[in-house]
């Protein structure tokens, strides 16, 4: 399940990537409003979207706002998130081998539709390496997640 979600600024580019995702078959939950709205904010719909992915097995979510930063910043204060800000095809193919991403976020305002497919098609067609050395790190941020979680800061 792909969970995708814009604020107003992405709305666009959300619309061509829904598009891409149902021609191909993907099955898809697109939490962004009816249409876009100026007064609309990123953090509920980062929100929506992360919750989404972590109550569902196999899920991903694609974020697009503005620039991609705001909802960014928004889905990783979940724990067990791990959103990644997308801008060419080596971040893309870095956020599925190294870090494992379960979200990826791309910027409506800064990433043209062909620059954002070629992305979206290259997340979803990696797989995460399993080094061990990406491993070790993805455990060392889930023991920050468990520290910030346990002293409730
Ligand atoms: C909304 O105007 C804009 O600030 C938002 O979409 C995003 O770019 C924030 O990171």
């Amino acid at each position: 399940m792909i969970y995708l979600a814009s604020d107003h600024a992405g709305y666009p580019l959300k619309e061509e990537i829904k598009e891409f995702l149902l021609d191909n078959d993907y099955e898809l939950e697109d939490l962004s409003g009816e249409k876009p709205d100026p007064l609309d904010d990123y953090p509920d719909f980062a929100s929506l979207a992360a919750r989404g992915v972590l109550e569902t097995e196999n899920s991903g979510g694609i974020l697009i706002c503005g620039t991609g930063q705001g909802m960014c910043a928004a889905a990783n204060k979940f724990p067990g998130i791990r959103a990644a800000l997308i801008y060419d095809d080596f971040t893309a193919r870095s956020a599925a081998e190294h870090l494992d991403a379960n979200i990826i976020c791309l910027g409506g305002r800064t990433t043209d539709p062909e620059t954002a497919l070629k992305i979206v098609k290259i997340w979803l067609d990696t797989n995460f390496s399993g080094e061990e050395r990406h491993k070790k790190r993805i455990g060392k941020i889930m023991e920050i997640e468990k520290e910030i979680v346990s002293q409730n800061i």
